[in-house]
């Protein structure tokens, strides 16, 4: 049952106080990561959430570097395609970049040029959702490129930072939401 499950996800999700620095509470997803059972129910979940909302999806895009933790099983479970959305200097080749704030800095990320077609259906999936500035630079980035983006997938929201917000139109959806 998908309660129970979720219920198993959640409670792999531990917290704490004042990381990386003072006014943040982390949540921290490697308990989760370390259970193969929840770990296997966080990807059922994500993979049944996919296969009724969308009849086809191209390709999965992941976020540097825990959306890399998530987004790979959950291709494989689709059968289709991953593709790195990663943080700057580290893609060969052309790419295009963007710099964004995020809850407790600055960053940038870039994208291979050749990464995904125009029109292409593509998923964008990270671990969790804050202030939204990374997830919009990703979809900034994925725009450039003409993708079709269908959602924007995160395990965790914190809904208080109003990151869904920032993504406007872009559909987007959670897992788990912690106030
Ligand atoms: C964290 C998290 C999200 C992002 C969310 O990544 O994994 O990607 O912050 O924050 P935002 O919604 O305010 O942009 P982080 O940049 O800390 O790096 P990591 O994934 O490499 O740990
Ligand atoms: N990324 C941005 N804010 C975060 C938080 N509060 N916990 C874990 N990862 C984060
Ligand atoms: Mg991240």
């Amino acid at each position: 049952m998908s309660r129970e499950r979720l219920r198993a996800v959640r409670d792999r999700v531990r917290s704490f106080p004042d990381f990386p620095v003072p006014g943040v509470l982390f949540r921290d997803i490697s308990p989760l990561l370390k259970d193969p059972v929840a770990f296997k129910a966080l990807i059922d979940l994500l993979e049944e959430h996919l296969r009724a909302s969308f009849p086809k999806v191209d390709v999965i895009a992941g976020l540097d570097s825990r959306g890399f933790l998530i987004g790979p099983p959950l291709a494989q479970r689709l059968g289709v395609g991953f593709v790195l959305i990663r943080k700057k200097g580290k893609l060969p080749g052309p790419t295009e970049s963007i710099s964004y704030a995020l809850e407790y800095g600055k960053a940038e990320l870039e994208i291979q040029s050749d990464a995904v077609e125009a029109g292409q259906k593509v998923v964008v999936v990270d671990d969790l959702l804050a202030t939204g500035g990374t997830m919009r630079a990703a979809c900034e980035l994925l725009a450039r490129l003409k993708a079709d983006i269908l959602e924007c997938l995160v395990v965790i929201e914190l809904k208080g930072l109003r990151g869904a917000a920032k993504l406007e139109a872009i559909p987007f959806h959670s897992l788990l939401q912690y106030d």
